[in-house]
């Protein structure tokens, strides 16, 4: 069966980076949502802007899968340190996604989705090894290629990448006793953003293999505002180009 690679990205402006790999483009526009379908590499994808929060990607992802037939998705963005040691600029790929907001109890266990009898997703681990090959190869050759020597002095970027848990929830995480309370449950967990684990609750029960690339953005603390913002414009968009397009170059 053909492949086709879906891509999504919780930022617009990162997306349309994205957006701009594509060759021979089509716009579909569903439910307020713009599917630009087309070829990078000659290989068939559809990149779309999830759109903000766990219902919002959960509705863009199921068009994907549904609607443009994709076979593998990546889920692309910017997320918050949970993890001690983790820094602006790193990048977190998905082992397993949480849901760290999801409370059933009693009827069920914290965090545990319902009827799946399960806490943690797994992301699918040869797109999970592909993702971090094509970021090994794009760190190797020195970030300051992916986003130019100005972000990288200015955000002090010296970038490691993690394999690991993520974790999402319907809330920007911005101080330490929300930090601190998803740590004290969900010790494992390296960051947190909010659309992640409910792509793959989607992906889980369509059977689509996924994974997600997370770059830091801000440690998820008082400080957690002022870093995203600048962030997102001077780095993470440029990020997001560089591994989808080597991503796509080696499959
Ligand atoms: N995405 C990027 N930073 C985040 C944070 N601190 N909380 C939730 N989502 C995020």
């Amino acid at each position: 069966m053909e492949r086709t690679i879906g891509v999504l990205g919780a930022m617009a402006e990162e997306i349309d980076e994205v957006k701009a790999l594509l060759t021979n483009k089509t716009v579909v526009k569903i439910a307020n949502r713009e599917f630009v379908v087309g070829k990078i590499n000659g290989i068939a994808c559809v990149v779309a802007f999830s759109k903000w929060g766990k219902v919002a990607a959960t509705i863009t992802a199921t068009l994907l899968i549904q609607e443009f037939g994709v076979t593998d998705l990546f889920f692309i963005g910017t997320a918050g340190a949970l993890a001690d040691g983790l820094k602006v600029g790193d990048i977190v790929i998905s082992k397993r996604l949480v849901q760290h907001d999801l409370d059933a109890r009693p009827i069920i266990s914290r965090f545990e989705l319902p009827l799946l009898n399960r806490i943690y997703v797994n992301s699918d681990p040869g797109l999970t090894e592909l993702a971090g090959k094509a970021v090994t190869n794009l760190l190797s050759r020195g970030v300051e290629h992916m986003v130019g020597e100005e972000a990288v002095k200015e955000f002090g970027l010296n970038p490691t990448l993690y394999f690991g848990d993520i974790a999402s929830g319907d809330q920007f995480i911005n101080s330490d006793e929300k930090r601190n309370e998803i740590l004290s449950f969900l010790p494992d967990v390296l960051c947190v953003e909010m659309e992640g684990a409910a792509v793959a609750q989607v992906c889980l029960e369509f059977g689509t293999p996924f994974t997600v690339i997370r770059t830091i953005s801000d440690s998820a603390d008082h400080n957690a505002r002022v870093d995203f913002g600048k962030f997102v414009v001077e780095v993470a968009n440029a990020y997001s180009r560089a591994i989808i397009s080597e991503i796509m170059r080696m499959l």
